[in-house]
């Protein structure tokens, strides 16, 4: 039997199926219901079993030359069908061109800019800590912030939540990184809110940090008017209000400003013509320590901004919802936008 089926492949290795015609014959011939391949596979019943192993080998071997003998023509000259595909009049498919998401083209211009300026990218993870999201950063024990009402908790373990925003990325830069550090950290952030047209749940910021020798106020005051000039254009002005946050020492807020003519301005300023940009301020000399830098030798600055409402400015999206739906209507309006 051995013999038989050597024969047969040699066959098949000079068998040339030119038509495909050729190639039915040669498919009823040693794959058909009433072929060769399907009595040679009956007649291994009778096989003696120790020659069950070579003559199996072989058989399967002669299967799989005459599958290809045939697939090689079938791809050599695909079977014409007659229908549609050979209407060359016919219109051809329209392919739609894919969209970045808005807030993925807000964020990379942001980080486009600060690159420009010498800032590398960092990234830290979602889940964090309350070391590196609260306790590094200065938060007293008791802080709104460190309530259930506002951070989600890992059920598990409590000492685990969704990073309330990316200046846990500071702190895990500052333990690993010796300075002059000069970061900027994009990333995806949780607080536990009520979600509205103007706040949700899942938002992402853009976290900046500086530290080196002799930085001052001023250096972080030049740098947010680059970026403000940068990003909403030449004659940007902006303006620093005096606030709080736990880790940084002065902090302040940055508005830019935006105009008062129209009613949409009035509705976007709330009536002072300035918009709300981002949170900055000098880093905590305490958030130095924690983190094993020393503050009689460094200082820095460091400033976060939303992307989301960045994002609903500049394209004019009134409801902060519309980022998270999927709705290609809204998608497919950004198609052509870097
Ligand atoms: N982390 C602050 C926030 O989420 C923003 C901020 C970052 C403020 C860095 C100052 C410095 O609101």
């Amino acid at each position: 039997m051995l013999e038989t089926i050597e024969k047969h492949i040699r066959t098949i290795e000079q068998t040339t199926l030119s038509t495909p015609e050729a190639a039915e014959e040669f498919r009823i011939q040693y794959l058909g219901k009433k072929g060769i391949l399907t009595a040679l596979f009956g007649e291994f019943k009778t096989v003696p079993n120790e020659e069950k192993k070579a003559v199996g080998q072989a058989l399967n071997a002669l299967k799989t030359a005459a599958e290809a003998a045939l697939a090689s023509v079938q791809t050599a000259s695909p079977t014409k069908k007659k229908g549609p595909s050979e209407d060359y009049s016919r219109p051809g498919y329209s392919i739609l061109p894919g969209a970045h998401h808005p807030i993925s083209i807000v964020r990379n211009e942001i980080v486009s800019i600060f690159e420009r300026m010498g800032f590398a990218v960092a990234q830290g993870p979602e889940m964090e800590d309350d070391w590196h999201n609260f306790s590094a950063l200065n938060f007293p024990p008791e802080h709104p912030a460190r309530d259930m009402q506002d951070t989600f908790f890992l059920a598990k373990d409590p000492d685990w939540a969704l990073r309330t925003h990316t200046s846990s990325v500071q702190v895990r830069t500052m333990e690993t990184q010796k300075p002059p550090i000069r970061i900027i950290a994009p990333g995806r952030v949780f607080r536990n809110e009520a979600i509205s047209s103007r706040s949700h749940c899942v938002f992402h910021q853009v976290e900046g940090l500086y530290i080196d020798q002799n930085v001052s106020f001023a250096d972080l005051k030049q740098t947010l008017l680059e970026f403000a000039r940068a990003f909403f254009g030449e004659k940007t002005e902006i303006r620093l209000r005096p606030s709080y946050f736990p880790f940084t020492e002065p902090s302040a807020e940055m508005d830019i400003w935006w105009g008062l003519e129209n009613e949409v301005d009035h509705r976007m300023t709330k009536g002072t013509g300035w918009l709300e940009i981002m949170g900055c301020g000098m880093v905590d000399p305490a958030v130095l320590s924690s983190c094993g830098i020393d503050p009689s030798t460094y200082s820095g600055y460091a400033f976060g901004m939303g992307i989301e409402r960045i994002a609903m400015q500049r394209f004019q999206i009134p409801d902060i919802r519309a980022f998270y739906e999927n709705d290609l209507r809204f998608l497919r309006n950004f198609t052509g936008a870097l």
